[in-house]
Protein backbone atom coordinates (compact mmCIF):
# COMPACT_ATOMS: atom_id res chain seq x y z
CA UNK A 1 0.00 0.00 0.00
CA UNK A 2 1.34 3.71 -0.39
CA UNK A 3 1.62 6.09 1.82
CA UNK A 4 -1.63 8.11 2.81
CA UNK A 5 -0.63 11.44 3.87
CA UNK A 6 -3.14 13.95 5.36
CA UNK A 7 -3.01 17.56 5.13
CA UNK A 8 -6.01 19.77 6.38
CA UNK A 9 -7.83 21.72 3.55
CA UNK A 10 -9.44 24.05 6.04
CA UNK A 11 -9.00 27.68 6.45
CA UNK A 12 -7.08 28.02 10.09
CA UNK A 13 -4.64 24.81 8.46
CA UNK A 14 -4.71 27.36 5.07
CA UNK A 15 -3.90 30.51 6.76
CA UNK A 16 -1.00 28.45 8.58
CA UNK A 17 0.70 27.24 5.16
CA UNK A 18 -1.59 24.25 4.38
CA UNK A 19 -1.49 24.90 0.90
CA UNK A 20 2.12 25.10 0.57
CA UNK A 21 3.02 22.35 2.62
CA UNK A 22 0.34 20.10 0.34
CA UNK A 23 1.86 21.12 -2.58
CA UNK A 24 5.91 20.92 -1.63
CA UNK A 25 5.24 17.01 0.12
CA UNK A 26 3.35 16.12 -3.52
CA UNK A 27 7.00 17.37 -5.29
CA UNK A 28 9.18 16.13 -2.89
CA UNK A 29 7.25 12.44 -2.87
CA UNK A 30 7.94 12.54 -6.96
CA UNK A 31 11.61 13.97 -6.81
CA UNK A 32 12.50 10.67 -4.35
CA UNK A 33 10.17 8.21 -6.56
CA UNK A 34 8.03 8.32 -3.35
CA UNK A 35 4.77 7.22 -4.46
CA UNK A 36 1.84 8.80 -1.68
CA UNK A 37 -1.71 9.31 -1.78
CA UNK A 38 -2.17 12.85 -0.77
CA UNK A 39 -5.41 13.43 1.08
CA UNK A 40 -6.99 17.14 1.85
CA UNK A 41 -8.64 15.68 5.29
CA UNK A 42 -10.33 18.48 7.77
CA UNK A 43 -8.76 20.10 10.74
CA UNK A 44 -8.49 17.84 13.74
CA UNK A 45 -8.82 21.42 15.92
CA UNK A 46 -5.26 21.38 17.40
CA UNK A 47 -4.79 24.60 16.12
CA UNK A 48 -1.34 25.71 17.72
CA UNK A 49 -0.14 22.53 15.81
CA UNK A 50 -1.02 23.40 12.77
CA UNK A 51 -0.85 22.34 10.06
CA UNK A 52 -0.93 18.92 11.07
CA UNK A 53 0.47 16.99 8.92
CA UNK A 54 -0.70 12.89 9.07
CA UNK A 55 0.50 9.80 7.27
CA UNK A 56 -0.83 6.36 7.26
CA UNK A 57 1.45 3.81 6.14
CA UNK A 58 -0.95 0.97 6.90
CA UNK A 59 -0.18 0.67 10.52
CA UNK A 60 -2.80 3.42 11.86
CA UNK A 61 -2.31 7.52 11.58
CA UNK A 62 0.86 9.09 12.75
CA UNK A 63 0.83 12.84 13.70
CA UNK A 64 3.80 15.64 12.85
CA UNK A 65 3.23 19.19 13.64
CA UNK A 66 3.30 22.15 12.82
CA UNK A 67 5.02 21.76 9.57
CA UNK A 68 6.03 24.50 7.76
CA UNK A 69 7.53 24.65 4.49
CA UNK A 70 10.81 24.19 5.23
CA UNK A 71 10.27 20.83 6.90
CA UNK A 72 9.09 18.73 4.38
CA UNK A 73 12.48 17.83 2.57
CA UNK A 74 13.30 16.12 6.23
CA UNK A 75 10.04 15.02 7.27
CA UNK A 76 10.50 13.05 3.47
CA UNK A 77 14.38 12.13 4.17
CA UNK A 78 13.06 10.89 7.27
CA UNK A 79 10.32 8.75 5.69
CA UNK A 80 7.93 10.42 7.78
CA UNK A 81 10.27 8.38 10.58
CA UNK A 82 9.02 9.07 14.42
CA UNK A 83 12.54 10.33 15.07
CA UNK A 84 11.56 13.64 13.38
CA UNK A 85 11.80 16.40 15.65
CA UNK A 86 7.77 16.92 14.42
CA UNK A 87 6.62 13.89 15.29
CA UNK A 88 4.08 13.64 17.75
CA UNK A 89 3.39 10.11 17.58
CA UNK A 90 -0.14 8.20 17.11
CA UNK A 91 -2.91 10.62 16.51
CA UNK A 92 -5.68 8.90 18.54
CA UNK A 93 -2.78 8.90 21.20
CA UNK A 94 -2.37 12.79 21.35
CA UNK A 95 -3.59 13.70 25.01
CA UNK A 96 -5.63 16.68 24.24
CA UNK A 97 -7.56 14.51 21.71
CA UNK A 98 -7.65 11.29 24.10
CA UNK A 99 -9.29 13.43 27.30
CA UNK A 100 -11.99 14.73 24.77
CA UNK A 101 -15.59 13.27 24.61
CA UNK A 102 -15.75 13.14 20.28
CA UNK A 103 -19.43 12.66 19.63
CA UNK A 104 -20.66 15.39 17.18
CA UNK A 105 -17.37 15.94 16.32
CA UNK A 106 -15.87 12.31 15.79
CA UNK A 107 -15.57 12.59 12.13
CA UNK A 108 -13.52 15.85 12.53
CA UNK A 109 -10.31 15.90 10.72
CA UNK A 110 -10.52 12.25 9.93
CA UNK A 111 -12.02 11.88 6.33
CA UNK A 112 -12.29 13.94 3.29
CA UNK A 113 -15.17 16.69 4.04
CA UNK A 114 -16.93 16.52 0.51
CA UNK A 115 -15.91 13.01 -0.22
CA UNK A 116 -19.73 11.18 -0.18
CA UNK A 117 -17.54 7.58 0.43
CA UNK A 118 -15.62 8.56 3.56
CA UNK A 119 -19.26 9.55 5.09
CA UNK A 120 -20.73 7.04 4.47
CA UNK A 121 -17.78 4.53 5.71
CA UNK A 122 -17.86 6.15 9.09
CA UNK A 123 -21.70 5.83 9.80
CA UNK A 124 -22.46 8.74 8.18
CA UNK A 125 -26.51 8.60 7.14
CA UNK A 126 -27.01 5.82 9.09
CA UNK A 127 -29.07 8.39 11.39
CA UNK A 128 -30.99 9.15 8.17
CA UNK A 129 -31.77 5.68 6.64
CA UNK A 130 -33.05 5.06 10.32
CA UNK A 131 -35.42 8.22 10.34
CA UNK A 132 -36.78 7.34 7.11
CA UNK A 133 -38.51 3.89 9.24
CA UNK A 134 -39.59 6.07 11.98
CA UNK A 135 -43.02 8.63 12.20
CA UNK A 136 -42.52 12.30 12.55
CA UNK A 137 -43.83 11.86 15.97
CA UNK A 138 -41.18 9.13 16.79
CA UNK A 139 -38.42 11.46 15.57
CA UNK A 140 -39.45 14.15 17.38
CA UNK A 141 -39.19 11.96 20.66
CA UNK A 142 -35.74 10.79 19.54
CA UNK A 143 -34.61 14.03 19.73
CA UNK A 144 -36.85 15.26 22.78
CA UNK A 145 -35.45 11.84 24.44
CA UNK A 146 -31.82 12.80 24.32
CA UNK A 147 -31.91 15.71 25.80
CA UNK A 148 -30.65 18.60 22.93
CA UNK A 149 -30.82 21.95 23.86
CA UNK A 150 -30.20 24.53 21.18
CA UNK A 151 -26.44 25.01 21.19
CA UNK A 152 -27.02 28.89 19.43
CA UNK A 153 -27.45 30.34 22.70
CA UNK A 154 -30.32 29.96 24.74
CA UNK A 155 -30.18 26.54 25.09
CA UNK A 156 -33.78 25.78 24.40
CA UNK A 157 -34.59 22.12 24.47
CA UNK A 158 -34.86 21.19 20.45
CA UNK A 159 -37.31 18.34 20.65
CA UNK A 160 -39.97 21.09 22.03
CA UNK A 161 -39.23 23.41 19.15
CA UNK A 162 -39.87 20.93 16.89
CA UNK A 163 -42.80 19.55 18.35
CA UNK A 164 -44.31 23.10 18.63
CA UNK A 165 -43.36 22.95 14.03
CA UNK A 166 -44.51 19.57 14.13
CA UNK A 167 -48.60 20.61 15.44
CA UNK A 168 -48.36 23.79 13.61
CA UNK A 169 -51.11 24.13 10.99
CA UNK A 170 -49.18 25.24 7.19
CA UNK A 171 -49.05 24.51 3.81
CA UNK A 172 -45.06 24.91 4.05
CA UNK A 173 -42.60 24.58 6.88
CA UNK A 174 -39.37 25.41 6.45
CA UNK A 175 -36.17 24.61 8.41
CA UNK A 176 -33.48 27.34 8.76
CA UNK A 177 -29.93 26.35 9.90
CA UNK A 178 -28.52 29.14 11.50
CA UNK A 179 -24.58 29.62 10.36
CA UNK A 180 -24.23 33.38 11.22
CA UNK A 181 -21.74 32.54 13.92
CA UNK A 182 -20.73 35.88 15.32
CA UNK A 183 -19.83 35.38 18.65
CA UNK A 184 -16.07 36.27 19.39
CA UNK A 185 -13.91 33.29 19.84
CA UNK A 186 -16.29 30.79 18.15
CA UNK A 187 -15.38 28.49 14.77
CA UNK A 188 -17.37 25.35 16.04
CA UNK A 189 -19.84 26.10 13.32
CA UNK A 190 -17.42 26.93 10.63
CA UNK A 191 -15.39 23.47 11.37
CA UNK A 192 -18.45 21.23 11.06
CA UNK A 193 -19.31 23.47 7.23
CA UNK A 194 -15.97 23.10 6.39
CA UNK A 195 -14.90 19.72 7.78
CA UNK A 196 -17.74 17.78 8.11
CA UNK A 197 -20.64 19.15 5.84
CA UNK A 198 -22.78 15.92 5.24
CA UNK A 199 -23.67 15.67 8.70
CA UNK A 200 -25.28 19.17 8.79
CA UNK A 201 -27.08 18.16 5.62
CA UNK A 202 -28.10 14.83 7.33
CA UNK A 203 -29.24 16.61 10.24
CA UNK A 204 -31.52 19.01 8.17
CA UNK A 205 -33.22 16.65 6.33
CA UNK A 206 -33.91 14.22 9.53
CA UNK A 207 -35.35 18.05 10.76
CA UNK A 208 -37.65 18.12 7.90
CA UNK A 209 -39.00 14.83 8.31
CA UNK A 210 -39.65 15.18 11.61
CA UNK A 211 -41.65 18.41 11.31
CA UNK A 212 -42.58 18.02 7.98
CA UNK A 213 -40.84 20.56 6.47
CA UNK A 214 -39.64 19.91 2.16
CA UNK A 215 -37.57 23.11 1.85
CA UNK A 216 -34.39 24.22 4.03
CA UNK A 217 -31.98 27.10 4.31
CA UNK A 218 -28.57 27.68 5.59
CA UNK A 219 -28.32 30.75 6.52
CA UNK A 220 -24.16 31.31 6.68
CA UNK A 221 -22.55 34.11 7.20
CA UNK A 222 -20.07 35.63 4.18
CA UNK A 223 -17.39 35.43 5.76
CA UNK A 224 -17.06 31.79 5.27
CA UNK A 225 -15.92 31.12 1.69
CA UNK A 226 -14.61 27.63 2.38
CA UNK A 227 -17.73 26.76 4.09
CA UNK A 228 -20.01 28.18 1.69
CA UNK A 229 -17.91 26.11 -1.28
CA UNK A 230 -17.85 22.68 0.77
CA UNK A 231 -21.71 23.41 1.37
CA UNK A 232 -22.78 23.77 -2.05
CA UNK A 233 -20.25 21.05 -3.14
CA UNK A 234 -21.81 18.31 -0.61
CA UNK A 235 -25.26 19.26 -1.41
CA UNK A 236 -24.96 18.71 -5.13
CA UNK A 237 -23.08 15.33 -4.36
CA UNK A 238 -25.66 14.62 -2.08
CA UNK A 239 -28.68 15.68 -4.24
CA UNK A 240 -27.18 13.19 -7.12
CA UNK A 241 -26.62 10.69 -4.30
CA UNK A 242 -31.02 10.67 -3.78
CA UNK A 243 -30.08 12.10 -0.25
CA UNK A 244 -31.57 15.50 -1.44
CA UNK A 245 -34.61 16.06 -3.72
CA UNK A 246 -38.07 14.34 -4.25
CA UNK A 247 -37.54 11.20 -3.09
CA UNK A 248 -35.05 10.74 -0.70
CA UNK A 249 -33.52 7.15 -1.04
CA UNK A 250 -37.13 5.97 -2.67
CA UNK A 251 -38.57 6.68 0.29
CA UNK A 252 -41.20 9.03 -1.37
CA UNK A 253 -39.85 11.84 0.95
CA UNK A 254 -38.73 15.33 0.24
CA UNK A 255 -36.61 17.79 1.09
CA UNK A 256 -34.42 20.26 -0.81
CA UNK A 257 -31.60 22.35 0.50
CA UNK A 258 -29.18 25.81 -0.10
CA UNK A 259 -27.47 28.23 1.17
CA UNK A 260 -28.48 32.04 1.80
CA UNK A 261 -25.44 33.80 2.34
CA UNK A 262 -25.61 36.84 4.86
CA UNK A 263 -23.88 40.23 5.08
CA UNK A 264 -21.86 40.35 8.16
CA UNK A 265 -24.42 41.96 11.08
CA UNK A 266 -24.63 40.63 14.26
CA UNK A 267 -27.88 40.95 14.63
CA UNK A 268 -28.85 38.81 11.61
CA UNK A 269 -27.63 36.02 13.90
CA UNK A 270 -30.65 36.70 16.14
CA UNK A 271 -33.33 34.26 14.75
CA UNK A 272 -36.16 36.76 13.95
CA UNK A 273 -33.54 39.45 12.49
CA UNK A 274 -32.15 36.45 10.36
CA UNK A 275 -35.58 35.12 8.79
CA UNK A 276 -36.40 38.97 8.01
CA UNK A 277 -32.92 38.98 6.59
CA UNK A 278 -33.40 36.07 4.15
CA UNK A 279 -36.88 37.22 3.23
CA UNK A 280 -34.88 40.07 1.57
CA UNK A 281 -35.57 42.44 4.40
CA UNK A 282 -33.01 44.50 6.50
CA UNK A 283 -31.97 42.47 9.43
CA UNK A 284 -34.83 43.94 12.40
CA UNK A 285 -35.39 42.21 15.36
CA UNK A 286 -39.45 41.05 15.17
CA UNK A 287 -41.32 41.14 18.34
CA UNK A 288 -42.08 37.63 19.46
CA UNK A 289 -44.95 36.42 20.02
CA UNK A 290 -45.34 34.66 17.25
CA UNK A 291 -42.89 32.19 17.66
CA UNK A 292 -40.65 31.77 14.56
CA UNK A 293 -42.05 27.64 15.17
CA UNK A 294 -45.64 29.31 14.52
CA UNK A 295 -45.14 31.85 12.30
CA UNK A 296 -41.69 32.02 10.44
CA UNK A 297 -40.30 32.05 7.49
CA UNK A 298 -42.37 34.03 5.04
CA UNK A 299 -45.03 33.49 8.12
CA UNK A 300 -44.98 29.78 7.99
CA UNK A 301 -43.79 27.39 10.34
CA UNK A 302 -40.66 27.39 10.91
CA UNK A 303 -37.57 25.75 13.08
CA UNK A 304 -34.41 27.83 13.16
CA UNK A 305 -31.53 25.49 14.56
CA UNK A 306 -27.90 26.62 15.04
CA UNK A 307 -25.56 24.24 13.30
CA UNK A 308 -24.33 22.49 16.23
CA UNK A 309 -27.94 21.20 16.90
CA UNK A 310 -28.67 19.82 13.83
CA UNK A 311 -25.21 18.50 13.64
CA UNK A 312 -25.77 16.32 17.14
CA UNK A 313 -28.95 14.97 15.03
CA UNK A 314 -27.47 11.94 13.15
CA UNK A 315 -25.32 9.94 15.98
CA UNK A 316 -28.64 10.59 18.22
CA UNK A 317 -30.89 8.74 15.34
CA UNK A 318 -27.82 6.57 14.49
CA UNK A 319 -26.84 6.02 18.38
CA UNK A 320 -30.00 6.33 19.72
CA UNK A 321 -31.01 9.23 22.34
CA UNK A 322 -29.76 7.38 25.54
CA UNK A 323 -26.30 7.11 24.23
CA UNK A 324 -26.37 10.94 23.57
CA UNK A 325 -27.81 11.71 26.56
CA UNK A 326 -25.76 9.69 28.30
CA UNK A 327 -23.49 12.29 28.19
CA UNK A 328 -23.56 15.29 30.27
CA UNK A 329 -25.16 15.71 34.04
CA UNK A 330 -28.88 17.03 35.18
CA UNK A 331 -30.46 19.21 32.47
CA UNK A 332 -27.40 19.57 30.58
CA UNK A 333 -27.27 16.42 28.24
CA UNK A 334 -24.75 15.48 25.91
CA UNK A 335 -22.02 17.15 24.88
CA UNK A 336 -20.54 20.86 24.15
CA UNK A 337 -17.61 21.55 21.60
CA UNK A 338 -15.69 24.74 23.35
CA UNK A 339 -13.91 26.88 21.40
CA UNK A 340 -10.67 28.31 23.08
CA UNK A 341 -9.82 31.56 21.57
CA UNK A 342 -7.49 34.72 22.95
CA UNK A 343 -4.88 34.93 24.80
CA UNK A 344 -4.45 30.72 24.80
CA UNK A 345 -1.49 28.27 24.51
CA UNK A 346 -3.22 25.50 22.80
CA UNK A 347 -6.05 26.90 21.14
CA UNK A 348 -9.13 25.14 19.68
CA UNK A 349 -11.75 23.03 19.61
CA UNK A 350 -12.16 20.65 23.06
CA UNK A 351 -15.79 18.37 22.35
CA UNK A 352 -16.50 17.53 25.91
CA UNK A 353 -19.83 16.29 28.34
CA UNK A 354 -21.18 18.75 29.98
CA UNK A 355 -20.08 18.67 33.64
CA UNK A 356 -16.42 19.57 33.85
CA UNK A 357 -14.85 22.30 35.36
CA UNK A 358 -13.86 25.51 33.27
CA UNK A 359 -10.56 25.02 35.05
CA UNK A 360 -9.54 22.06 33.13
CA UNK A 361 -10.68 23.65 29.61
CA UNK A 362 -8.30 26.74 30.44
CA UNK A 363 -5.29 24.97 32.21
CA UNK A 364 -5.63 21.24 31.16
CA UNK A 365 -6.73 21.81 27.60
CA UNK A 366 -5.68 25.35 27.06
CA UNK A 367 -2.26 24.55 28.89
CA UNK A 368 -2.77 28.54 30.33
CA UNK A 369 -2.12 31.82 28.38
CA UNK A 370 -0.23 32.14 25.52
CA UNK A 371 1.63 35.22 26.82
CA UNK A 372 2.51 32.85 29.65
CA UNK A 373 1.23 35.55 32.07
CA UNK A 374 -1.61 34.74 34.60
CA UNK A 375 -4.87 33.82 33.35
CA UNK A 376 -7.02 37.60 34.74
CA UNK A 377 -10.36 36.84 32.91
CA UNK A 378 -12.29 34.77 30.55
CA UNK A 379 -15.28 35.39 28.64
CA UNK A 380 -17.38 32.29 28.06
CA UNK A 381 -20.55 32.63 25.74
CA UNK A 382 -19.62 35.18 23.19
CA UNK A 383 -19.86 39.13 23.49
CA UNK A 384 -23.19 39.03 25.51
CA UNK A 385 -21.51 36.91 28.15
CA UNK A 386 -20.48 37.92 31.21
CA UNK A 387 -16.60 37.66 32.47
CA UNK A 388 -15.46 35.32 34.97
CA UNK A 389 -12.20 35.78 37.26
CA UNK A 390 -10.02 32.87 38.34
CA UNK A 391 -12.11 32.53 41.66
CA UNK A 392 -14.48 31.21 39.06
CA UNK A 393 -12.82 28.44 37.38
CA UNK A 394 -14.11 25.53 39.03
CA UNK A 395 -17.58 26.50 38.29
CA UNK A 396 -18.77 23.29 36.59
CA UNK A 397 -19.52 23.36 32.72
CA UNK A 398 -23.56 22.90 32.04
CA UNK A 399 -26.02 25.68 31.81
CA UNK A 400 -27.92 25.66 35.37
CA UNK A 401 -23.81 26.06 37.05
CA UNK A 402 -23.62 28.93 34.74
CA UNK A 403 -26.81 30.89 34.74
CA UNK A 404 -26.24 30.46 39.33
CA UNK A 405 -23.34 32.94 38.78
CA UNK A 406 -24.46 35.02 36.35
CA UNK A 407 -23.02 33.38 33.08
CA UNK A 408 -23.94 31.79 29.88
CA UNK A 409 -22.30 28.72 27.97
CA UNK A 410 -23.87 30.09 24.83
CA UNK A 411 -22.68 28.41 21.62
CA UNK A 412 -19.05 27.57 23.80
CA UNK A 413 -16.85 30.20 23.29
CA UNK A 414 -14.13 30.67 25.49
CA UNK A 415 -12.12 33.48 25.35
CA UNK A 416 -9.18 34.25 27.81
CA UNK A 417 -7.03 37.09 28.74
CA UNK A 418 -3.97 37.70 30.91
CA UNK A 419 -3.01 39.85 33.49
CA UNK A 420 -2.51 43.15 31.19
CA UNK A 421 -5.90 43.03 30.05
CA UNK A 422 -7.77 46.77 31.41
CA UNK A 423 -11.35 45.38 32.08
CA UNK A 424 -12.96 49.30 32.37
CA UNK A 425 -11.83 49.16 28.29
CA UNK A 426 -13.76 45.82 28.51
CA UNK A 427 -16.61 46.69 29.03
CA UNK A 428 -16.63 49.62 27.17
CA UNK A 429 -15.80 47.85 24.33
CA UNK A 430 -19.39 45.98 25.10
CA UNK A 431 -20.65 48.95 24.65
CA UNK A 432 -19.51 49.81 21.91
CA UNK A 433 -20.22 46.53 20.10
CA UNK A 434 -23.89 46.85 20.80
CA UNK A 435 -23.82 50.84 19.34
CA UNK A 436 -22.08 48.99 15.98
CA UNK A 437 -25.00 46.30 15.94
CA UNK A 438 -27.70 47.02 17.54
CA UNK A 439 -30.72 47.04 14.94
CA UNK A 440 -32.18 49.89 16.57
CA UNK A 441 -35.53 49.18 16.63
CA UNK A 442 -35.66 49.80 20.71
CA UNK A 443 -34.49 52.53 22.44
CA UNK A 444 -32.61 50.89 25.72
CA UNK A 445 -30.50 49.24 23.33
CA UNK A 446 -30.04 51.70 20.46
CA UNK A 447 -29.93 54.84 22.73
CA UNK A 448 -28.93 53.20 26.41
CA UNK A 449 -25.87 51.68 24.41
CA UNK A 450 -24.47 54.93 23.58
CA UNK A 451 -25.12 56.46 26.89
CA UNK A 452 -23.43 53.40 28.26
CA UNK A 453 -20.01 54.22 26.16
CA UNK A 454 -19.95 57.66 27.45
CA UNK A 455 -20.69 57.20 31.38
CA UNK A 456 -18.03 54.42 31.14
CA UNK A 457 -15.57 57.14 29.33
CA UNK A 458 -16.35 59.51 32.42
CA UNK A 459 -15.80 56.57 34.69
CA UNK A 460 -12.44 56.06 33.17
CA UNK A 461 -11.78 59.18 33.35
CA UNK A 462 -12.30 59.68 36.96
CA UNK A 463 -15.06 62.46 36.48
CA UNK A 464 -17.59 62.49 39.48
CA UNK A 465 -17.02 58.53 39.87
CA UNK A 466 -19.33 57.46 42.27
CA UNK A 467 -21.78 59.23 40.86
CA UNK A 468 -21.45 58.10 37.43
CA UNK A 469 -20.89 54.11 38.39
CA UNK A 470 -24.21 54.53 40.04
CA UNK A 471 -25.59 55.98 36.30
CA UNK A 472 -23.60 53.28 35.20
CA UNK A 473 -25.92 50.29 37.22
CA UNK A 474 -29.28 52.45 36.80
CA UNK A 475 -28.32 51.96 32.92
CA UNK A 476 -27.49 48.31 32.77
CA UNK A 477 -30.64 47.49 35.07
CA UNK A 478 -32.97 49.34 32.40
CA UNK A 479 -31.41 47.84 29.60
CA UNK A 480 -32.10 44.13 30.86
CA UNK A 481 -35.83 44.83 31.63
CA UNK A 482 -36.44 47.12 28.45
CA UNK A 483 -34.69 45.77 25.59
CA UNK A 484 -36.89 43.85 23.04
CA UNK A 485 -34.03 40.82 22.24
CA UNK A 486 -30.93 39.67 23.86
CA UNK A 487 -28.70 42.36 22.12
CA UNK A 488 -29.58 44.46 24.34
CA UNK A 489 -31.04 42.54 27.38
CA UNK A 490 -27.64 40.88 27.49
CA UNK A 491 -25.17 43.45 27.03
CA UNK A 492 -25.31 45.02 30.20
CA UNK A 493 -23.78 41.27 31.47
CA UNK A 494 -19.97 41.69 30.50
CA UNK A 495 -20.45 45.12 31.59
CA UNK A 496 -21.54 44.53 35.25
CA UNK A 497 -19.14 41.48 35.73
CA UNK A 498 -16.32 43.51 34.35
CA UNK A 499 -16.95 46.02 37.22
CA UNK A 500 -18.20 43.37 40.13
CA UNK A 501 -15.51 41.95 39.51
CA UNK A 502 -12.57 43.76 38.45
CA UNK A 503 -13.49 47.02 40.45
CA UNK A 504 -9.93 47.69 40.74
CA UNK A 505 -9.64 48.84 36.73
CA UNK A 506 -12.67 51.36 37.25
CA UNK A 507 -10.97 53.23 39.72
CA UNK A 508 -7.92 54.08 37.96
CA UNK A 509 -7.68 57.22 37.62
CA UNK A 510 -7.64 60.38 39.93
CA UNK A 511 -11.04 61.46 41.51
CA UNK A 512 -13.10 60.35 44.29
CA UNK A 513 -12.65 57.17 45.24
C1 LIG B 1 -27.86 39.20 19.18
C2 LIG B 1 -28.00 37.73 18.98
C3 LIG B 1 -27.14 37.07 18.12
C4 LIG B 1 -27.27 35.69 17.91
N1 LIG B 1 -26.41 35.08 17.07
C5 LIG B 1 -26.55 33.75 16.83
C6 LIG B 1 -25.67 33.08 15.92
O1 LIG B 1 -24.75 33.68 15.35
N2 LIG B 1 -25.87 31.75 15.72
C7 LIG B 1 -26.88 31.06 16.35
O2 LIG B 1 -27.05 29.88 16.11
N3 LIG B 1 -27.71 31.66 17.22
C8 LIG B 1 -27.56 32.98 17.47
N4 LIG B 1 -28.44 33.60 18.32
C9 LIG B 1 -29.52 32.79 18.92
C10 LIG B 1 -30.72 32.69 17.96
O3 LIG B 1 -31.57 33.81 18.15
C11 LIG B 1 -31.55 31.43 18.22
O4 LIG B 1 -31.79 31.31 19.59
C12 LIG B 1 -30.89 30.15 17.72
O5 LIG B 1 -30.56 30.24 16.37
C13 LIG B 1 -31.84 28.99 17.90
O6 LIG B 1 -31.21 27.78 17.57
P1 LIG B 1 -30.92 26.67 18.69
O7 LIG B 1 -32.19 26.45 19.42
O8 LIG B 1 -30.46 25.51 17.92
O9 LIG B 1 -29.85 27.25 19.58
C14 LIG B 1 -28.30 34.98 18.57
C15 LIG B 1 -29.17 35.64 19.45
C16 LIG B 1 -29.01 37.00 19.65
C17 LIG B 1 -29.94 37.70 20.59
S1 LIG C 1 -32.47 45.05 21.92
FE1 LIG C 1 -31.23 46.10 20.34
S2 LIG C 1 -30.97 44.60 18.75
FE2 LIG C 1 -32.66 43.88 20.05
S3 LIG C 1 -34.53 44.73 19.11
FE3 LIG C 1 -33.86 46.24 20.57
S4 LIG C 1 -32.55 47.63 19.36
FE4 LIG C 1 -32.77 45.77 18.16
Amino acid sequence: MSLRVFVPCETTALSLGAEDVATLISREAAARGLKIELVRNGSRGLFWLEPLVEVDDGTGRRAFGPVEPGDVASLLDSHFGDDHPLALGPTDELPWLKKQQRVTFARLGVTDPVSLDDYRATGGFDGLHHALELTPQQLVDRVKASGLRGRGGAAFPTGIKWQTVLDAAGAQKYIVCNADEGDSGTFADRLVMECDPYMLIEGMIIAGLAVGATQGYIYLREEYPLAHRHLDLAIARAEAAGYLGNNIQNSGRAFALEVRLGAGAYICGEETSLLESLEGKRGMVRAKPPLPAIEGLFGLPTVVNNVLSLAAVPSILRDGPEHYAGFGVERSRGTLPFQLAGNIAQGGLVELAFGHSLRELIEDFGGGSASGRPVRAVQVGGPLGAYLSPAQFDTALDYEAFSAIGAVLGHGGVVVFDDSVDMAEQARFSMEFCVEESCGKCTPCRIGSTRGVEVIDRIMRGENRDANMALLEDLCDTMIQGSLCAMGGMTPFPVKSAYTLFPEDFQRQGGEA
